[in-house]
């Protein structure tokens, strides 16, 4: 984690929590919460995105959703847009979890559309990209990587490229208990980093890149500490108030 970039630790919690249990949660972790670095955001469902916000305003901590559509507005069913999650105060949003890429089919050509209305909106997106093990297996992690994080920023403006924070999940990590080791996670970090400095040399230093799958308070150290590794989005081990303090303590 270089000094000149603040950690970013992320809570997915996925479809999890009531609003009940989301209150609960953050009566538990709020005390514990940090009042400089890192920055801690919790993304809880869409449901329980207005108390998490109005428990979390006298507190550092931001409130992020886990997906939305890249319209504004219109006939599209069942979706949520970025202007109605800025209206209750949500500050970002989780845009191509690979759960939302293998289950709902989100593809790079939305996402292409989502980051920079996610922008646009005054949200900060967190945008997830990774391999799956087949890929890793065939000796394609870099060039998935590649493919996904040229096309899922294509239509961010240089000026706004900073705001993004990156987050590298290969998906053989996702709630398998299967973390990437330090050396795997620094390499494909490291790797998206270049990427980003070959389109924009001065961004390179400043964009968040974190690590996710299967973090837990146990590994969390030893990720962060890598040179290019700049926090964790955490899913199972975030829903436990004192997991995911410990996860927080780590980035520190
Ligand atoms: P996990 O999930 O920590 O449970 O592996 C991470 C994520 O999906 O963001």
């Amino acid at each position: 984690m270089a000094p000149e970039r603040t950690p970013y630790i992320a809570a997915n919690w996925k479809m999890n929590k009531t609003i009940e249990e989301a209150k609960a949660f953050l009566g538990a972790f709020l005390p514990k919460a940090p009042n400089d670095r890192p920055e801690v955001v919790v993304c809880p469902p869409f449901l329980a995105l207005k108390a998490a916000v109005e428990l979390c305003a006298q507190s550092r901590v931001r409130v992020a959703a886990q997906n939305m559509h890249e319209e504004s507005a219109g006939a599209f069913t069942g979706e949520v847009s970025a202007p109605m999650l800025r209206e209750i105060g949500v500050d970002g949003v989780i845009l191509g979890h690979s759960e939302r890429r293998q289950h709902f089919n989100e593809n790079d050509e939305a996402l292409a559309r989502k980051v920079p209305a996610a922008l646009a909106a005054g949200l900060e997106p967190i945008l997830c990209v990774g391999e799956t093990e087949g890929q890793r297996d065939a000796g394609e992690t870099h060039s998935v990587l590649s493919h996904q994080v040229q096309i899922d920023l294509a239509e961010v403006g240089s000026a706004e490229l900073d705001r993004v924070v990156i987050a590298y999940e290969p998906v053989w990590a996702i709630g398998t208990g299967r973390t990437a080791t330090p050396e795997q996670a620094q390499d494909a970090v490291l790797f998206i980093r270049n990427l980003v400095r070959a389109r924009e040399e001065g961004v390179a230093e400043l964009i968040r890149i974190v690590y996710g799958g299967s973090v837990n308070p146990d590994n969390a150290a030893e990720l962060m500490a890598q040179p290019d590794i700049d926090g964790a989005l955490v899913g199972g081990a975030s829903l436990e108030a004192e997991d995911f303090a410990a996860i927080v303590a780590a980035a520190a």
